[in-house]
């Protein structure tokens, strides 16, 4: 059994990992930290868990996290993961991090967008966590950087349509709502319940720290510099994501083609659904689930396409996909721990 750990396991990511990790079949959750609640049984704080999670959190003691495990989520906010991955990884252990530290191959990119980077060091030993399109270099990586909610849904049905030269990188429009947990689980004014509930309006107009890692990312999969507008949206849901995405197409595009592209790209991806046209993806669809459905309308008349994807953005935009991660750099199958049929309702 591979030996994990979880460093801020008392987050909404910690805790969707928590459960996951508590039923894989090929796992041992050693050890779990968190600095507030220290010293408590896990099933205090989550209570959903009584009689299937038996651990109590631990302070956030690097060297015994090292000791106990063979590989490490990091599910904490950005600026802290990166003074927690270096100690793990000289240690041995491997690290799958969620927050943004890692997800950058330039630094300047990177401070640009958050604050120093104070181990741009480790910046050339990280991969791209978005499993469908780095998955030969996540199987030899010791550093993941997970990417974010909004990216995953936004770049996996993207990246084949750019990867073929069928859509323009340089001029995308993402137009993306979020539920509330994307947040984290920290209160403040803006996810109150009577702030969001019955709201529905965007924020951080082309200004998301997210925009930046999409366009980085999709110019080193079009091998040339791309541009994306990006306006995300906080809508009344709990977990879930909605992205839609309008491209302009180079001339070879045309309906059949894209579905091709599509189909072709992810016929071998177990978590990842290409719907039929006219077959709109839905968010209840992947609650709960690491699928990203996949839908597509083209727009003849204007010769582009409009992509739409869902995921839940606690699974597939998170705890999700990092255990899909974890599954291939230990040489797992991609489902493990991640096979379950999804709730209809
Ligand atoms: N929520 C999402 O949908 C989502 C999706 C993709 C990526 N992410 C990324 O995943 C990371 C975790 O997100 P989350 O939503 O789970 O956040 P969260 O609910 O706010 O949880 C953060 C965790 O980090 C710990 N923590 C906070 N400040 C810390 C510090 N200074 N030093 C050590 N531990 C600290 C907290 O526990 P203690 O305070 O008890 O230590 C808590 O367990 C973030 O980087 C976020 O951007 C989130």
């Amino acid at each position: 059994m591979l030996r994990v750990g979880i460093v801020g396991a008392t987050g909404y990511t910690g805790c969707e990992l928590v459960r996951l990790l508590s039923g894989h079949p090929k796992v041992t959750l050693t050890v779990i930290t968190s600095r507030q609640h220290a010293g408590t049984a896990y099933t205090d704080i989550y209570p959903a868990m009584s009689g299937r999670v038996d651990l109590v959190c631990q302070p956030q003691d690097l060297g015994r996290v090292a000791a106990e495990t063979d590989l490490v989520f990091l599910a904490l906010p950005h600026e802290v993961s990166m003074t927690v991955a270096g100690p793990l990884l000289a240690a041995g252990c491997k690290v799958v991090d969620l927050s943004a530290d890692f997800r950058f191959r330039d630094a300047a990119l990177y401070e640009d967008a958050y604050q120093p980077h104070h181990a741009p060091e480790l910046l050339d030993r990280a991969v791209y966590g978005l499993t469908e399109v780095y998955r030969d270099g996540i199987r030899e990586a010791q550093l993941i950087g997970n990417p974010g909610c909004y990216p995953t849904s936004v770049l996996l049905p993207l990246a084949p349509l750019v990867a073929a030269g069928l859509v323009d990188p340089a001029g995308v429009i993402a137009d993306c709502k979020s539920g509330v947990s994307g947040a984290g689980r920290s209160p403040s004014l803006a996810v109150h319940y009577c702030e969001v509930n019955e709201s529905f309006k965007p924020y951080k107009v082309t200004t998301h720290r997210h925009n930046p890692e999409m366009e980085a990312i999709l110019a080193d999969i079009a091998g040339k510099p791309a541009s994306l507008t990006f306006v995300p949206h906080l809508v009344p849901l709990t977990r879930g994501m909605q992205s839609t995405i309008y491209a302009g197409c180079t001339g070879d595009a045309s309906a059949d083609r894209i579905r091709a592209c599509l189909r072709e790209a992810y016929q071998a991806a177990p978590f990842v659904r290409i719907r039929d046209p006219g077959d709109i993806p839905d968010v209840l669809h992947v609650r709960g689930t690491n699928f990203c459905d996949i839908g597509f309308h083209w727009d003849a008349k204007r010769s582009g396409v409009i992509l739409m994807s869902v995921i839940d953005n606690l699974l597939k935009g998170a705890a999700g996909q990092a255990v899909q991660n974890m599954n291939i750099m230990s040489g797992f199958d991609e489902t493990d721990g991640l096979g379950f049929i999804p709730s209809a309702l």
